[in-house]
């Protein structure tokens, strides 16, 4: 899942395992290094954590001033020490992240020639290959060009050989791969983070490309050998942003950033006396704007569920019909998109493998794209016709937290302008919105100061292996977000249901071991959602109840009531999404688990 690779004149190890360090929060199950000397390389592995990796570099040091590391997030092969990267066939080693679809019969074929394989990766396979290439006699540039065209699926590669000295291949198609570069100091990574401690002018590489790194040099080229010259960005966005700044983990200090985040989200968009908003990058005049006749809304994970709120608040603001896919499915269902649709696809990373997909899958059929994405030079964001930043800065922390509050509040954003646009949101209408949104970042404060007993809550219900989420309307996206939250980090087995499905299935679950948490803001739904409140305590389930501030009724017969501050219909459910990621927060922690890397789970998934 990281790539890191170094060529310079310092020792590359201690270049490589930093940067490998700085893509730890994306996820990894074991992790190895190499590094070339006077010609030879040598390879450290290991299964877990990089400390582990780290004592057996102690124990046996590598030099060299060229290195490629690795951590590895398995697919293919379970996690272990063979299975991790780098892979070695004859004189080749590499690095790779992403999928090999055709691996079994590449490998295949070169079982017949005679290969032996040591691991059960389809990353292996690309080693072995560029191997043959080279026996045959080709140079390893060439070799390696030869081998990228019978891959099929993703890659992102970084490769040494050792019959080309001080010789660093990278490649890219699928996953993503960033060069930085100082003077005659390269640094290679499948993400920014571990190379900006080293400089801060990078090249990003696209599909098809690969570049060449030799003696101090650097040369692009696509990976039928034609050259490429190649833009170097100067990024500025600061390392304080990965710092934990006094939290115990990223997770809790990004629950935390939630207000600040708003605020940088919201700051320079409103236009307050017209009752519209300003966003930039949308690229879409009111015209435009009034051409689209459906949205349609993509992503996966916290994004999806973004995206679903999304389209209750754009309906019933807008008066237009928006769709919401899951990106792995959307890509393969070949969906339809007239004209007059607009694709929005929502991604934190802009890197997530299936909503890429999805989004090229439009663009190749000539239809308007406009993401909503939190990285700016992303894949997403670069691909797409228009962007919605979500500034909710850095987030490290597996679980989104402050970056889904920012996807919701740029679908408010942009119901507003597409509503002002379109004539459905009157100007009065969109000064209220405004004024509900303005004061949405004091309310996520108070929120978080209020606390709910959360410790005591989780204290109590420690032992509970089951939980169901209920919510009507818009809270039944935020129902699944908090039943996500829960499992990603506590294990905990949690499903969301729209509380009126309770009766069709889910109730048949309700017993004295289920926690059911319900979603019960006074809005039009409360009444409704009472009544299946009482279905629960009836059947004996343990209820929490999150209510709003001033309801005394509701959460009576609860073990738990939690008192939420009222920010709107709209808006309030967001509040209630603080409150249960504070809620999933303590289960895990006192159950003693990694809340910033959860076991199985990767921050930015560049795999289908
Ligand atoms: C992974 C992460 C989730 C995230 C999802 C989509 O599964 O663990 O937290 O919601 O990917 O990621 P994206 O970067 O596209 O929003």
């Amino acid at each position: 899942c990281g790539i890191v690779g170094y060529m310079g004149d310092r020792d590359a190890t201690p270049v490589i395992m930093n940067g490998l360090k700085m893509l730890q929060y994306r996820g990894y199950d074991s992790a190895g290094i190499c590094t070339m000397e006077y010609g030879a390389v040598d390879i450290r592995r290991s299964s877990g954590k990089l400390s582990n990796l780290e004592r057996l570099l102690q124990l046996q040091p590598l030099y060299g001033t060229v290195g490629i590391g690795h951590t590895r997030w398995a697919t293919h092969g379970k996690p272990s020490v063979t299975n991790a990267h780098p892979h070695r066939a004859g004189s080749v080693v590499l690095v790779h992240n992403g999928i090999i679809e055709n691996y079994q019969m590449l490998k295949d074929e070169l079982v017949r020639k005679g290969h032996w394989f040591e691991s059960e990766t389809d990353s292996e396979v690309i080693s072995h290959l560029i191997d043959e290439n080279l026996s045959a006699g080709l140079s390893f540039e060439l070799a390696v060009q030869k081998t990228l065209l019978e891959l099929e699926g993703a890659y992102a590669l970084c490769v040494l050989s050792e019959k080309e000295e001080n010789t660093m291949i990278v490649a890219k198609s699928g996953s993503p791969m960033i060069v930085g570069i100082k003077g005659r100091e390269y640094f290679v990574a499948s993400d920014m983070p571990a190379i900006i401690p080293n400089t801060r002018e990078m090249v990003i590489m696209e599909d098809g490309e690969m570049a060449v790194i030799r003696n101090g040099k650097i040369s692009f080229s696509t990976i039928l050998g034609q050259e490429l010259s190649k833009k170097t960005l100067h990024i500025d966005w600061s390392l304080a942003e990965a710092e934990k700044r006094g939290f115990p983990n990223y997770m809790l200090k990004e629950i935390h950033e939630q207000p600040q985040a708003l605020r940088a989200l919201i700051g320079d968009c409103l236009i307050k006396d017209e009752g519209d908003v300003l966003l930039e990058g949308l690229g879409l005049d009111d015209e435009a704007l009034r051409s689209f006749d459906r949205l349609c809304l993509v992503a996966c994970g916290s994004s999806w569920h973004a995206a679903l709120i999304g389209k209750y608040l754009i309906e019933e603001q807008c008066r237009i019909p928006v769709d919401v896919e899951i990106a792995s499915e959307f890509r393969y269902r070949n969906p339809i998109i007239s004209e007059t649709t607009l694709v929005i696809p929502i991604s934190q990373s802009g890197e997530t493998a299936d909503t890429l997909a999805a989004l090229r899958e439009v663009k190749g059929r000539n239809r308007r794209v406009v993401s909503i994405c939190n990285v700016i030079d992303s894949s997403i964001a670069r691909e797409s016709d228009g962007i919605i930043h979500t500034h909710a800065g850095l987030e490290i922390g597996v679980a989104s937290t402050k970056a889904f509050t920012n996807q919701v509040v740029a679908l408010y954003l942009l119901a507003i302008r597409l509503g002002r646009a379109t004539g459905t949101i009157s100007r009065n209408r969109g000064l209220e919105m405004i004024a509900d949104l303005t004061e949405l970042p004091d309310l996520v404060e108070k929120t978080l100061k209020l606390d709910f007993n959360a410790e005591e809550i989780a204290c109590e219900h420690l032992t509970a292996c089951d939980a169901i989420y209920l919510g009507r309307g818009i809270c039944y996206p935020v129902a699944l977000e908090g039943a996500l939250k829960l499992k990603e980090i506590s294990y905990v087995h949690a499903d969301g249901y729209p509380a009126g499905e309770m009766k069709h299935g889910p109730i048949a679950l309700i017993d004295r071991d289920m926690l059911v948490f319900v979603l019960a803001p006074r809005d039009r739904h409360l009444a409704k959602v009472r009544s299946n409140m009482e279905e629960v305590v009836t059947r004996g389930g343990r209820v929490i109840a999150l209510c709003s501030e001033g309801d005394e009724e509701t959460g009576k017969k609860a073990e738990f009531t939690l008192s939420i501050p009222w920010a709107g219909e709209t808006l309030s459910p967001l509040l209630f999404n603080v409150a249960l990621q504070l809620l999933a927060y303590n289960f895990a922690i006192l159950k003693g688990k990694d809340v910033d890397q959860p076991r199985n789970l990767a921050k930015s998934v560049t795999v289908e």
